[in-house]
């Protein structure tokens, strides 16, 4: 099974690159199931149901979330009923929605984990355990597994993929917008790669105009961060797994600026 993920999508210029490239990176890397980190889709903060249905509509079957899942208060009237979305599994028991789902299209079946680190962002139950609890209930169902761990430090990252080597298929970072160059097949058979990257304006700051975020670092006074409209860049990865063992055979990073699509 052939596995698409792009990384966090940032607002109208990540969701409008998506639109364009998804049908290019459908018929390049034949993707059955597509799945995308939607945190930041609305205006950079959250998403709405709005924006879930014209990802939905654009070819996405799955949506991970992070740290800005909370940041849209639309969500809260409708996270329960989405079947589609998975937000941080290590958020408190309370919370609306699900950590984990299984997702179905063009005949496969792939279980989407998303969980959040703990290092560099607010307090929160340990990924880590979650991880394994998660993965033990999933693979009664399936052994093809996909972890997105959002979370800041690298050395978090590459120690969920350490700790989920051989347990799921693919574990990928998310949440730091840049994409890192360590993408490979651990010994057990886990796809890994730090951070996928991110889909929107390349001369922003992680997709959000320049100007108000240097400014903040500057004076460090309040700033109001928006969607930066420069050319876009788009980051994801394919990944090939072995659908009877569950085993990653292939992982190829995607990055792709808006002059290079507009070559192709
Ligand atoms: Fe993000
Ligand atoms: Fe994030």
């Amino acid at each position: 099974m052939n596995v698409l993920f792009i990384g966090d999508i940032v607002g109208n210029v990540g969701r409008a690159a998506v639109k364009k490239v998804l049908p290019a990176l459908q018929s390049k890397y034949n993707p059955h199931i597509i799945i995308a980190n939607g945190e930041n889709a609305a205006a950079g903060r959250g998403i709405t149901s709005a924006i879930v249905k014209e990802l939905l509509d654009a070819g996405v079957h799955g949506i991970t979330m992070g740290n800005h899942t909370w940041d849209n208060k639309d969500i809260f009237e409708w996270l329960d009923d989405q079947p589609r979305i998975v937000r941080p599994a290590n958020f408190a028991p309370e919370a609306p929605g699900q950590g984990a789902a299984i997702i179905k299209a063009n005949g496969k079946e792939l279980a989407i984990i998303n969980l959040q680190g703990r290092t560099f962002l607010p307090p929160i139950d340990c990924p880590f355990r979650k991880a394994d609890e998660l993965i033990e209930q999933l693979r009664q169902r399936t052994r093809n597994i996909f972890v997105d761990f959002h979370a800041e430090a690298t050395s978090e990252k590459i120690a969920m993929g350490w700790h989920l080597d051989g347990k799921a298929s693919v574990v990928v970072g998310t949440h730091t917008h840049v994409q890192t160059n360590d993408d490979r097949i651990l010994p057990n058979g886990t796809a890994y790669i730090t951070d996928v990257g991110m889909v929107g304006s390349m001369d922003g700051v992680l997709g959000m105009e320049r100007g108000a975020v240097l400014h903040k670092f500057l004076t460090q006074l309040p700033s109001r961060f928006v969607v930066d409209e420069g050319d876009w860049h788009l980051h994801g990865v394919s990944v090939e797994i072995d659908e009877a063992t569950g085993k990653a055979k292939r992982i190829q990073k995607i990055r792709l600026t808006e002059t290079e699509w507009l070559l192709m």
